[in-house]
């Protein structure tokens, strides 16, 4: 058995819901496809279509504003997903979920409403080395705005992150950790509760953020069970559309911090000389919202519900085991990422041929993976690389895919190394 890898070779085989999934029958240079790119974007279920498909035909207004029936439908229905999506990650109340565009508007608003007020220079944030750029920028552009300084927590060799040296990093000034769930590049499952219960430890008063956007994909997120006082995540990853993202951040928090953007909607009075904001969530969701992005945010996690998240975790560990085994057969081939916990994600390189080559080569077999530094810059450089390809599992994966992968990579040899 592959270091970390669980047991589950009992897990049911997910992949028999594929037909859920129109996308999964599109060809790629008249190839059938096979598509291990969802870390990218996930492939969307019937379900979710039909449910922003209907939207539009069936009952399309705008919400909140609209006292005839179909927009006070729509608005319930929006309203609905907001408590389903509190439900979904335990949070406690749903007027604790802020819908945004993605998760990087998610961290964006963070750092710009609640860093921007409470931040000062010389305060210190603790970021890690494995995080995807959107974890990272937003605070940069902070930093250079009011004098932060980042610190940042190292990872291993096989992809962890060094947590030895966390009480290290954090000091007088640090005033928020943030930090992914899950690894996009390497599929690092991080020790999220462990973390926030020994930043918390240090000191409560510390802040905390979570990048749940591979998390939420792959394991079961309770909020209030991880003590986090910010979580955000993206719907496209997670079988939903593109467009809609989430912040979960504590009443307490959210009712202190000031708006991110200023429009319609979020406001209870203006005038030319004074404008008073609603409460949250309301207040950080100005102009009109991803209304049917939201519908089909709600159906997703319906879809993923009626899986079960553990099952869905199961399987991908089974094939992640597969895959892994697989690709460790192939001579010259580099896996990168082997942490005790790992979510179903396998980047590697082959010697003495490029990634991009790779890449190339595997589009020709209609084998879709992503190739590049994965938005991981400083990771990539940590281990020495500029790019990994990187190939993705999800839900409706099998070992198909897996063999189709194997195949492309050995043709791919064949052809350049
Ligand atoms: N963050 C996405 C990825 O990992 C786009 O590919």
């Amino acid at each position: 058995m592959v270091r970390g890898m669980r047991n589950t070779v009992s897990a049911a085989d997910l992949s028999v819901y594929r037909e859920d999934f129109p996308g999964l029958r599109a060809t790629m240079h008249g190839k059938a496809l096979t598509f291990l790119d969802s870390a990218a974007s996930a492939q969307k279920p019937e379900v979710v279509l039909s449910a922003m498909d209907s939207v539009l035909r069936e009952g399309y207004a705008n919400i909140h504003r609209g006292l005839y029936e179909i927009s006070q439908n729509l608005t319930a229905d929006f309203e609905a997903v907001r408590g389903k999506v509190a439900r979904f990650i335990g949070a406690p109340a749903a007027g604790e979920i802020v819908f945004t565009r993605n998760a990087t508007e998610a961290i964006n608003l963070v750092a710009q409403s609640w860093g921007k007020t409470y931040l000062c220079a010389g305060d210190e944030i603790v970021l890690t080395e494995m995080e995807h750029h959107a974890n990272i920028v937003p605070w940069q552009i902070l930093r250079d705005q009011i004098g932060l300084t980042i610190r940042v927590l190292p990872v291993d060799d096989d992809g962890e992150l060094i947590l030895d040296q966390l009480g290290d990093i954090l000091g007088p000034r640090t005033r928020l950790v943030s930090f992914t769930y899950v690894s996009n590049a390497l599929g690092t499952v991080n020790p999220v509760g462990e973390i926030v219960r020994r930043v918390k430890a240090y000191n409560p008063d510390i802040v905390t953020l979570v990048d749940a956007s591979q998390g939420v994909v792959h394991r079961r997120i309770d909020v209030s069970a991880l003590g986090t006082d910010f979580l955000v995540f993206t719907g496209h990853k997670l079988y939903g559309p593109t467009g809609i993202g989430v912040l979960y951040g504590r009443k307490m928090l959210l009712e202190s911090m000031p708006p991110y953007q200023g429009g319609g909607d979020m406001i209870e009075s203006v005038s030319f000389e004074r404008t008073t904001f609603k409460s949250p969530p309301q207040r950080f969701e100005a102009g009109t919202p991803p209304i049917v992005e939201v519908i089909g945010l709600g159906a997703a996690i319906d879809y993923v519900w009626s899986l079960g998240l553990s099952d869905i975790e199961s399987w991908e560990s089974r094939l992640l085991a597969i895959g892994t085994n697989a690709l460790e057969s192939i001579e010259g081939l580099r896996l990168y990422g082997r942490a005790r916990d790992k979510a179903s994600i396998l980047s590697f390189t082959i010697d003495g041929i490029h990634p991009g080559d790779l890449g190339m080569i595997l589009d020709q077999c209609g084998v879709a993976v992503r190739v590049g530094h994965h938005c991981c810059m400083p990771l990539m450089r940590r281990l020495g690389l500029d790019a990994t390809c990187r190939a993705s599992l999800a839900l409706y994966s099998n070992e198909d895919d897996i063999n189709n992968l194997v195949t492309g990579l050995h043709k791919a040899i064949r052809l350049l190394a």
